[in-house]
């Protein structure tokens, strides 16, 4: 599997290259979020938002699982964190074989319901407080292609 890394210095960086990825998504696309809690998986979903033209303000409410933005297209960003019993199906298919981006964040504790293709960013601290490694693995041709096209 081919992958891809990418370094951000602060989080100004993170949202541009995050805006920049948003401009080559399409409708059923799925983004799969790993990382510590803090490691910057919502800061790199405001920047997709963003890229999208969501308006709106990109949070991560305690209590919410599913999130609904509009923007150039719809955006379903997705919390699992909390998420009682894992193999419960909150509809998630609808959502990632919709007209829109799915962004998972902790996407593995609901690895049995993810789409077989996706592309995986696993984020990580790096050598300071506001440096961030990026690693994208894609998941298939769509996502092979989108990464060539960013890369
Ligand atoms: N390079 C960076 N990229 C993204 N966020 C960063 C970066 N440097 C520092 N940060 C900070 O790290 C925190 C990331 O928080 P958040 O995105 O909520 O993490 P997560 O959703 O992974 O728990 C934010 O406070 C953000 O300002
Ligand atoms: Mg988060």
């Amino acid at each position: 599997m081919s992958s891809y890394e990418l370094i951000t210095k602060n989080e100004e960086e993170t949202a541009a290259f995050a805006n920049r990825l948003a401009e080559k998504l399409m409708p059923g696309d799925v983004l799969a979020l790993e990382g510590d809690l803090g490691a910057g998986k919502t800061a790199f979903t405001r920047g997709i938002a963003k890229g999208l033209g969501v308006k709106r303000n990109v949070n991560s409410p305690t209590f919410t699982i599913i999130k609904e933005y509009q923007g150039r297209l719809p955006l379903y960003h997705m919390d699992v964190y909390r998420m009682e019993d894992q193999d419960e199906d909150l509809g998630f298919e609808e959502y990632f074989s919709g007209g829109g981006v799915t962004i998972v964040e902790w996407a593995h504790l609901i690895e049995s319901q993810l789409p077989p293709d996706l592309l995986l960013v696993t984020i990580s601290h790096h050598t300071d407080l506001n440096a961030r490694k990026f690693v994208f693995k894609p998941v298939g041709a769509r996502y092979e292609e989108l990464c060539k096209e960013i890369f």
